[in-house]
Formats: C-alpha cells, sequence, structure tokens
C-alpha cells in the first residue's frame, strides 16, 4: 500500500499499466479497482477506502481516470466534462491508492470510438440499459459496458467498487459480469451526501447557489418516500410526488418504484419487500440522478442500513 499522503504512481499505457501490476500479481497481491472518469470528490474517496478495506494493506488499488466518449450522447456534456487530474491525484495519494491509469482515448480505443453500434466490438447491455438512464440516454450503457469490459480487461482486478449512486450502472455491470463469467467481485458503496441530502456528484459543480438549493428536491423526495413506506407503494409514491409538486426549478424525467433488480414490483407487494426509488431530473441544464432503497410495508427502521457497502458478487 502506498503510504496515504504520498503520490501514487501515474500511467498512461497499457503497457506501464501492466508493468507495474506484474510484480504486485507474482507476490500474490491482490488488486483492487476504482474506475472513474475524473473531477474526483468524496463519493470517490469512499469507493477508495472501500476497495483498500477489500483487498488490505499488501494489495494493490487502481484508480483509471478516463472520460469516456463512448458513453456520451450527441448533445451530452462530453466537453465540458469537468478534467481535473492534478486534483484527482491529490484525491488518491490522501486515500493511498497505488496506481492511477490515465489514458488518452487512443489508449483505450486504439481503432477509434465505435459510435456506430456494430463498427467494432461491444458490449450489448440487453434491454435493462433501454429503461430509465437508457430511454434519456441511448446508447450510454454500451459505452459503460464497454469501457469497464475493457478497464476489467487491462487491470484485472479481484475486486472492483462502484457507487450505488448510479444505480442502473452498478446492476448492469453485476449482470455483465455474471453474464460474461467474468472472475470479478463488483462491490456496490453506499452513495455520500451533503450534510443536507444531496447525493455527491462530479455535475453537481455546474450548478449556481440557487440551482444548488433546488437540486436538493431530488434527495427531498427520495426520503419523503422512504418514510411513508411503511404504508406501502402507493403511500411512498403519493409523499415522493407531494414533495416534487412542491418544489421549483426541477424538470422532472422520471420516478420510479422497482424492485431491487430493477424490474417491476408485483401489483400485491408483501409487506417488507425491498425495492429502490429512482428519480432524474435536469435543474438549469445539469442532469442529476439519486436513488435509495426503501422496504415497502415495514416500519422504517427495517429498511437495511444504507451505510452498509452492498456486497453484489458476480461470479467468481
Ligand atoms: O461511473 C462512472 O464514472 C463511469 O460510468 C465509469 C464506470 C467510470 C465508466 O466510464
Amino acid at each position: 500500500m502506498t503510504v496515504p499522503g504520498s503520490a501514487p504512481v501515474l500511467v498512461g499505457t497499457r503497457a506501464e499499466l501492466a508493468d507495474e501490476l506484474a510484480a504486485a500479481r507474482a507476490a500474490g497481491a491482490r488488486v483492487g479497482f476504482v474506475p472513474t472518469m475524473g473531477a474526483l470528490h468524496e463519493g470517490h474517496a469512499a469507493l477508495m477506502a472501500e476497495a483498500r478495506r477489500r483487498v488490505g494493506p499488501e494489495g494493490r488499488v487502481v484508480v483509471s481516470v478516463f472520460v469516456n466518449p463512448l458513453q456520451f450522447g450527441p448533445h451530452e456534456d462530453l466537453d465540458r466534462y469537468p478534467r481535473t487530474l492534478p486534483a484527482d491525484l491529490e484525491v488518491c495519494g490522501a486515500e493511498g491508492v497505488d496506481v492511477v491509469f490515465a489514458p488518452a482515448v487512443e489508449e483505450v480505443y486504439p481503432r477509434g470510438v465505435p459510435w456506430e453500434a456494430g463498427a467494432d466490438v461491444t458490449v450489448e447491455p440487453g434491454s435493462l440499459a433501454t429503461v430509465l438512464e437508457g430511454r434519456t440516454r441511448p446508447g450510454h450503457f454500451r459505452g459503460v459496458l464497454t469501457v469497464v469490459a475493457k478497464l476489467f480487461g487491462l487491470v484485472r482486478p479481484d475486486v472492483a467498487v462502484f457507487g450505488q449512486k448510479d444505480y442502473q450502472q452498478l446492476v448492469l455491470i453485476r449482470r455483465m459480469v455474471a453474464d460474461l463469467c467474468l472472475p470479478i467481485e463488483i462491490v456496490g458503496a453506499e452513495t455520500v451526501r451533503e450534510a443536507d441530502g444531496l447525493s455527491l456528484s462530479s455535475r453537481n459543480r455546474y450548478l449556481d447557489a440557487v440551482q444548488r438549493e433546488q437540486a436538493r428536491a431530488l434527495s427531498r423526495t427520495l426520503f419523503a418516500a422512504r418514510a411513508a413506506a411503511v404504508e406501502g407503494p402507493v403511500a411512498a409514491l403519493h409523499a415522493a410526488r407531494a414533495e416534487l409538486r412542491a418544489a421549483e426549478g426541477v424538470d422532472l424525467d422520471y420516478l420510479e418504484l422497482t424492485d431491487v433488480d430493477l424490474a417491476a414490483l408485483p401489483a400485491d407487494v408483501p409487506p417488507g419487500t425491498e425495492a429502490r426509488l429512482l428519480i432524474a431530473a435536469k435543474v438549469g441544464t445539469t442532469r442529476l440522478i439519486d436513488n435509495l432503497p426503501l422496504v415497502l410495508g415495514a416500519a422504517p427502521d427495517a429498511v437495511p442500513d444504507a451505510t452498509d457497502a452492498t456486497d453484489l458478487t458476480g461470479a467468481r
């Protein structure tokens, strides 16, 4: 483990990454991996801390910083997405990360970015990628799964940590790892929130002061639903919609209550059913997402402790 506070090794090519990890692998050290697009914040730091817990002090923690063009749509924020490598290295250093892999686009896509489906080998995420985020962002999860599969191939981690904040992404990665028989443990780590409930996101930096205040409506909506979930799904959604009606400056994309695998809930939900409430909305021009676990028809203290990292283990 790199002593927290010292600089991690920064590598930009596949060959450098392989060299850097060869000795660790030969010594039998476990490799923990946190894929990111940079613009790192405390939420990412929590993922790194979780990776360290999983591999122990003798293991190696690798963080990738790569703004993946393939997961951005033509009218999305690829060009203005924040690129802050020097500050990112500091966050990684403070968490005792051993290696930061920050490749150029050509290093990840040597034959060019396969914008057209069918132009090159990519990962087809299936029908779960056409709902929720996928409805508004067609092609997004093809881009995410393709780059994550490539990064898994390059880093060959034992364990990879993703945030529950991007819950649909987490479910799809868990599915990819299971369906493609990849021997990687997938861990879903708790969403880190500001004191007022707003979930941390690299995109929060686009919000001005008024929008920052308006953005609180997303987490308020989720927590109102969670408090009402004891009465069942109808009450939970009713409470959520009441919050949204009172919200200003929030342009709702979706509010959906699903089972934990993002499938539709049965019409008759048995008390104690674990569910997920997901929300996406634009505040100004910034698209924000958030979600929360709920237990339907059960007392609020029966809600699983969201502070525990959820183990979503794939094939092993
Ligand atoms: O969650 C993210 O930051 C990205 O979608 C990921 C997983 C790093 C793939 O580019």
